[in-house]
């Protein structure tokens, strides 16, 4: 199974894709955590996009599409994938179209009180990206990380200004891709408001229509 995950920051795309790797047995690639991943390594790449990503721009679509396509060639792509967070604009869509074929396009629909509530109360574990809500999924004690009982950290572009901002990069440059994938007769919409066990629920009933 080939799915892309799309939707506005914070709607649940990585908590659901959580749950769906397994259910699938198919990885989940996540951009953003490849990007976090190279910017923990200090690699030259996470050096290059460390301040985009705290603004809550784009990085630029010539990196992404490399890195993209790069991973769709390891070995655990091969029986399938979850692409969450990619692509994000008109051109990455494009590049994807020449890398492989999809599925199902799910779009998480959410709206954009309940956005902002989610990103502010977000927190995660730094060393193993597991995410936490300080009321909707808290840990089990405050500010620390059930397994490794390391202290939570907020996201730098989960503080006001940068949320502000991807919420408005998300409707110019990410949101034609709804238009662009119902045209294909790919896109399923799922309704994201509900919990992660119902939202997992409906998108595997859709999924399986
Ligand atoms: P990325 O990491 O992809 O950020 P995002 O799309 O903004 O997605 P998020 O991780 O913020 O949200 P999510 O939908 O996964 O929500 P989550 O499940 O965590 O990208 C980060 C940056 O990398 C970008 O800004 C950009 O700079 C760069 N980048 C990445 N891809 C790129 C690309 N293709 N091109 C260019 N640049 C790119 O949930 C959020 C919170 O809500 C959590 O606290 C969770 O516990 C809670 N929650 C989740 N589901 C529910 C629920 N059903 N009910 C209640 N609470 C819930």
């Amino acid at each position: 199974m080939n799915l892309v995950f799309l939707g506005p920051p914070g709607a649940g795309k990585g908590t659901i894709a959580s749950q769906a790797k397994n259910h699938y047995d198919i990885p989940h690639i996540s951009t953003g955590d490849l990007f976090r991943n190279h910017i923990k390594g200090d690699t030259d790449l996470g050096k290059q996009v460390k301040a985009i990503l705290a603004s809550g721009d784009l990085v630029p679509d010539s990196i992404t599409i490399a890195m993209v396509e790069q991973r769709l060639k390891e070995a655990d792509a091969k029986k399938g994938f979850i692409l969450d967070g990619f692509p994000r604009t008109i051109a990455q869509a494009d590049a994807l179209k020449e890398m492989t074929s999809l599925d199902a396009v799910v779009n998480f629909v959410l709206d954009r009180e309940e956005i902002i509530k989610r990103l502010s109360g977000r927190r995660v574990c730094k060393s193993t990206g597991k995410t936490y809500h300080v009321v909707f999924n808290p840990p089990k004690v405050a500010g620390i990380d059930d397994e490794t009982g390391e202290a939570l950290i907020q996201r730098d572009d989960d503080k006001q200004d940068a949320i502000e901002n991807r919420l408005n990069v998300y409707e110019k440059q990410t949101e034609p891709l709804i238009a662009y994938y119902r045209s294909t007769g790919l896109l399923f919409d799922i309704d994201a408001s509900a919990s992660p066990e119902e939202v997992m629920a409906e998108m595997v009933k859709v999924l399986k229509k």
